[in-house]
């Protein structure tokens, strides 16, 4: 990607929200479920437990409850929303898009609102349209969601994959901000040749529902794990250098890194390979598994609620996922350390919206 353009506005986040379903699936349930123990499971992944949607409820149920948390923050209504971006491998159906019924259920009756299929990268994806949307100035108000229901496409009799995925939902808003501060670095890659090492694939338009293909587990993900790894700890390093580089920072400048939460040794080893040490890392995959594109955006709500972002603070989000695609951006956060205030009063003494 190339660099900023320069004298456009900046980008922000200015309020977060995410939102877990109730039911808790944990590694002894999963001993029950396939031939898999606790101790592997931990050992490998690193994840002890992870969340799983009522039957009642699809992902624009999760992103909405995200969604008006995050709008809370920010200090705005619905009907101010100008895009709708909603990261998902799972929307609620193909058509329409997960994002329009997302915009019907919170009412945002001003938005344009569509879906990112970019796996688990869908995020980091989002927060670099949205960069370039406000940075033009064809918005102001962006809301980028990151939801899954994973627990719909995982086979429960495939040991490979279903100890690692979770379901949830994070959202942020993002509006404008002074240049020089917000989104300082953005970078997104692909590599479709790798597609088949994570895939669906029966379902879409080159191999439709048939009674054939549900006979032959074919809606549910398959994964090439062990080739994955190695591409996703490769292009997580290769992209934060990369939105450092346009930010002008080194990986020792950053505060704090929110990286996708697919695997504890997969976090591990890219921060092994940038020098990071672990106190400026988030990791929660023990308590939600991998939950793709919603990994980025519920570490960062837990994050800006618990008070461990500032004003100032530099952070990098870094994420890779199925296609293949990674990507990862840098900030300067522009919000106080929330410390226990209530989201709103520190959010309005802050937000500078520049026209
Ligand atoms: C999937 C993953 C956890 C497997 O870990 P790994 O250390 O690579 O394990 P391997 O695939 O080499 O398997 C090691 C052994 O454990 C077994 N195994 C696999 N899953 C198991 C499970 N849930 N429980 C117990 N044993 C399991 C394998 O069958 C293999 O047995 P074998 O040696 O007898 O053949 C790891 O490769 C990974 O996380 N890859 C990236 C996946 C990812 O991030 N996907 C989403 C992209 S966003």
């Amino acid at each position: 990607m190339s660099a900023r353009p320069s004298g456009i506005r900046g980008a922000t986040i200015a309020g977060t929200g995410m939102y877990v379903p109730d039911k808790i699936l944990t590694n002894a349930d999963l001993e029950r479920m396939v031939d898999t123990s606790d101790e592997w499971i931990r050992e490998r992944t690193g994840i002890a437990e992870r969340r799983i949607a009522a039957p009642d409820q699809a992902s624009s149920d999760l992103a909405v409850i995200a969604a008006r948390n995050a709008l809370d923050m920010a200090g705005l209504r619905a009907e101010d929303v100008h895009q709708i971006i909603v990261a998902t491998t799972t929307p609620d159906r193909f058509l329409p898009s997960c994002a329009c019924t997302v915009q019907a259920k919170l009412g945002a009756r001003n938005a344009a609102a569509y879906d990112m299929f970019a796996a688990c990268t869908g995020f980091v994806y989002g927060m670099g349209i949205a960069r370039g949307l406000i940075g033009t100035g064809i918005a102001d108000n962006v809301l980028v969601i990151g939801v899954e229901t994973l627990s719909r496409i995982v086979d429960y009799t495939d040991r490979n994959t279903c100890v690692l995925f979770g379901d949830g939902a994070g959202a942020a808003v993002m509006r404008p901000c002074a240049a020089g501060e917000g989104i300082l670095g953005v970078s997104m890659h692909s590599d479709g040749v790798l597609g088949d090492l994570l895939e669906v694939p029966a379902g879409g338009a080159a191999s439709p529902a048939s009674h054939a293909t549900v006979d032959a587990r074919e809606h549910f993900i398959r994964m090439r794990g062990k080739e994955l790894f190695k591409v996703a700890v490769r292009g997580m390093e290769e992209s934060l250098r990369s939105a450092l580089d346009e930010a002008g920072l080194d990986p020792g400048e950053l505060d704090l890194i929110i990286p996708h939460q697919a695997n504890r040794r997969i976090i591990d080893a890219v921060c092994d390979r940038l020098g990071t040490p672990e106190h400026k890392v988030v990791i929660n995959i023990e308590r939600y598994g991998n939950t793709s594109s919603a990994s980025i955006p519920i570490s960062l709500d837990e994050v800006v609620r618990a008070g461990r972002l500032k004003f100032g603070d530099r952070v990098g989000f870094v994420a890779f996922g199925g296609g293949a695609t990674w990507g990862a951006t840098v900030a300067r956060w522009t919000m106080p350390a929330m410390n226990g205030k209530p989201a709103q009063a520190v959010v309005e003494s802050t937000v500078q919206v520049v026209k």
